[in-house]
């Protein structure tokens, strides 16, 4: 089974655009479990753009599913925030504080240490360890090393290849996920998958654990609504 995890950081996005409580972030993230999603992925970056580190805790103390902590653990703050909030997984991503969004994975090679010594300290807290990883061989050989117990492929130029042709744009991937699984390191995937591309990628990549979905989703969440679009989304992963 692949599950939904959710990422809320564009709810927040609009809820900051205001000041305000509206939307209700924990509200919403209660209900995406309730429509059926089985995770809920939060970003906080340095500047607390979207996500609060208060959002996080209170996040924490009210979910039900899994609570995926995404960041780039160079902020010390980011490393207290999980350590304390313990949540089920933490996705380290080598984000700049300034960067719209991530647009790279790990050179698992050259920060072979950094990201030993960080998955270790996460680990002997019981909390599971994704990296985010390009398509790439050498990447993925080198996540191994690190210990972590997954790797999160990054889709966007799947999603990219995708529009011009599918069967080229999964076989980076598909490579991926076969030494992945030899390496036994268990797959997350996630950026700009949709209710296009997202079918396809699981049918190809059936041992898919979890696919983190923001953009798209809470998009056409505009109109199908929040409770249709969860769901249309979990069918896609059947
Ligand atoms: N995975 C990671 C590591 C991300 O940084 C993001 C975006 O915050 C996503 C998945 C979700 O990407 P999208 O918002 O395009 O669905």
């Amino acid at each position: 089974m692949t599950k939904l995890s959710v990422n809320i950081n564009k709810i927040a996005t609009l809820r900051n655009a205001r000041g305000g409580n509206t939307p209700n972030l924990l509200k919403v993230a209660i209900d995406i479990e309730r429509f059926g999603a089985q995770g809920i992925t939060v970003h906080p970056r340095p500047d607390e753009r979207h996500i609060t580190y208060k959002d996080v805790y209170e996040l924490k103390k009210h979910l039900t599913t899994e609570l995926n902590i995404e960041g780039n653990p160079q902020e010390k703050k980011f490393i207290d925030l999980v350590l304390e909030v313990k949540p089920h997984q933490v996705t380290l991503v080598p984000d700049l504080s300034n960067q719209i969004t991530s647009n790279h994975g790990w050179n698992t090679l050259t920060h072979a240490n950094y990201l030993k010594d960080t998955i270790a300290l996460f680990k002997s807290h019981h909390i599971r360890t994704s990296i985010f990883v390009d398509a790439d061989t050498a990447m993925i050989e080198g996540a191994k090393l690190t210990g972590t117990d997954r790797i999160e492929l990054y889709t966007e130029e799947y999603a990219r290849q995708f529009e011009l042709n599918k069967e080229l744009a999964i076989l980076p991937y598909l490579k991926a996920s076969i030494l992945a699984q030899q390496l036994k390191l268990d797959i997350n995937s996630g950026h700009d998958l949709n209710l296009q591309n997202l079918k396809y990628f699981k049918q190809k990549l059936p041992s898919l654990s979890e696919v983190s979905i923001g953009h798209a989703l809470i998009s056409d969440a505009l109109y199908f609504g929040l409770e249709n679009t969860v769901q249309l989304y979990l069918r896609q992963l059947v």
